[in-house]
Formats: structure tokens, sequence, C-alpha cells
């Protein structure tokens, strides 16, 4: 099962933001995908509640009858949102689980500063520094063609981390997550610039997202996803010994939603769209 986490010790860089799309870019490509929210602060369950039934469905951890959190049945894609300020034992935990992690990185000198530890931390664990969880990092709130955009870059490739490209700062986002949508939920046409920049995102997670299948595999998108096999670490996290300790998970038991119902039925790329309040203006 594949597992992209976003992290960055940084607070209010953008990681629920980021995770909630990639989450909802998942769901349309027909996958079974979970939004596993290991923040406190559950932001990206909050998001998640907002969701539209009539989009593809995200589902969240659910809770088992010993209050621990779980992988629902029948999931194939997790992305994991993370905390500010997650380091140590925490943060080398979500590494084990993860193929790839990705930074999103406002371009000040103080998001610049706390990114570059936070670097240096995933170094240090031997599943970053052997390739096996792949790293990037994405400039958050920035235009790409401006010089903050530029030296962002720079800041990236000096440090040896790859740079997928900027999101620029737009309140099509914080409007989009209030309603529980992405920018990939809209109607393309109202979104065109930032479906634009997401492309190379895309392009760098798809193989890890979407690993090359056998031959007579059905293509990923075109179908309800069927469970991939998991590694050893996942299937310790889907039988919950490791991941239960995560986010000192013994929290949040009131309101907790269900994997919802429609995830069975996950929907091709494009089959659903509603057009939110603030784009009909
Ligand atoms: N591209 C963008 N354009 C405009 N606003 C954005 C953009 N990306 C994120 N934001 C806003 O920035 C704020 C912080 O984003 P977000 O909550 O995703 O950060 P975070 O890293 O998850 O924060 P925390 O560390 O507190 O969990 C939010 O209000 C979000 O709506
Ligand atoms: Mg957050």
């Amino acid at each position: 099962m594949p597992v992209m986490a976003v992290v960055n010790r940084k607070g209010g860089s953008g990681k629920s933001t980021f995770a909630a799309h990639v989450a909802a870019w998942c769901a349309l490509r027909g996958h079974s995908v979970m939004l596993g929210d290991v923040d406190r602060q559950q932001s990206s369950r909050g998001w998640l509640r907002r969701r539209p039934a009539a989009l593809p469905a995200i589902a969240p951890w659910t809770m088992d009858n010993k209050n621990m959190l779980r992988v629902p049945t029948g999931i194939t894609h997790a992305v994991l949102d993370t905390p500010g300020g997650l380091h140590g034992f925490e943060l080398a935990r979500i590494v084990m689980f993860a193929d790839a992690i990705i930074i999103p990185v406002c371009p000040s000198l103080f998001d610049r500063e706390s990114a570059a530890q936070c670097h240096a931390e995933l170094m240090t664990l031997p599943r970053v520094a052997h390739g096996r969880c792949r790293l990037a990092t994405v400039g958050m709130r920035v235009d790409g063609r401006t010089k903050a955009g530029e030296m962002l870059r720079e800041w990236s490739e000096g440090l040896g981390i790859r740079y997928l490209g900027s999101l620029r700062e737009t309140q099509l986002y914080v409007r989009s997550l209030e309603k529980g949508l992405t920018v990939f939920d809209l109607p393309p046409q109202h979104a065109a610039p930032d479906l634009a920049q997401w492309q190379p995102i895309l392009d760098w997670l798809q193989p890890v997202l979407e690993p090359p299948q056998a031959a007579n595999d059905p293509v990923p998108g075109a179908h309800v996803s069927r469970p991939l096999p998991l590694k050893p670490a996942q299937e310790a996290m889907v039988s919950g010994s490791r991941l239960s300790v995560l986010s000192g998970a013994r929290v949040l038991s009131a309101g907790v939603p269900q994997a919802q119902p429609q995830l069975a039925r996950a929907a091709a790329p494009g089959a659903t769209r509603v057009l939110p309040q603030f784009l009909k203006r």
C-alpha cells in the first residue's frame, strides 16, 4: 500500500492543505484512499467531515473497540497529515511507513530554516538516506515566477532536495477547503492555473502512489481499487500494533466519522464535480 506523508516542523506551512489535495487526487483516480490525521489539531479530519458525500470518498482513520486508530478495511492508499513540530521518535515512526515525504515550505527565512532542520533530521533516518522513502519539497503560497519562488527553488536544490514546484497563494484553496473540496474537485476551467501548478507535483508522486503494475493488471482509475499487498511494516500498521502509537492515538473518540459507504464505488477521474457557491458568482 503506497503511503505518502506531509511533514514540516514549521506550523502553518500548508501540510494539511497539501495532504487533503493529494488524498482528493487519489480518490478522483479511483483509489480507496485514507487521509490519516496524525495531528492533534485534527484539521484534516475536520475537512473530511465537510466533504460532500457526492464526491469520490476519502476515508478517515477508524477506531476499533479498543479505541485504537486503524486503517479501514479495503484501503489501498494512505496519505498522512502530520503536526508542526514533529521530530524524534514520532517522525521516525512516520518515516517507517512512508514511501514518500513531501515538505511544503513557505518562502520566509524562518520557514526555510525550520524546513532545513526537518530535512537534516530526516536524512539521519536510514529509510530516507537510502532512498527507500523519497523526499521532495514544494513551495507553498508563492508564485514560482517571482524572485521568492526562484529563491525557494535554489534553496531546496542547494540542500540537495528535489523541488517539485510551487503553489500560488489564492483564496481558491481557502474557500475550497472550507467546503470540504480541493481544487481537483472544482470544474477544471475554474482552477486551471492551479491545476497546472499541481502537474509536476503529481508527475513526481504518480509512480509512488501508482507503482507500475503487472501487464495483466487493470488500469488504475478504471475500476474500484483492490487492496495491494502490504509490506511487513504496513501489515503491522493495519493490524494496529505500531500505528496505534503514532499519535498517542487513544484520542478523539468523540465525533469520529466512519468510512464513507461510497468508498466502495470510488468514481472514475472527473466523474463528479460540484460547483460551489463561491464560484457561481
Ligand atoms: N496556496 C494557498 N493559498 C492561500 N492560502 C493557503 C494556501 N495554502 C494554505 N493556505 C492557508 O494557510 C493556512 C495554513 O495552512 P495549513 O493549515 O494547511 O498548514 P499546516 O502546515 O497544516 O498548519 P499546522 O502546522 O497548524 O497543522 C490555512 O489557513 C490555509 O487555508
Ligand atoms: Mg495542519
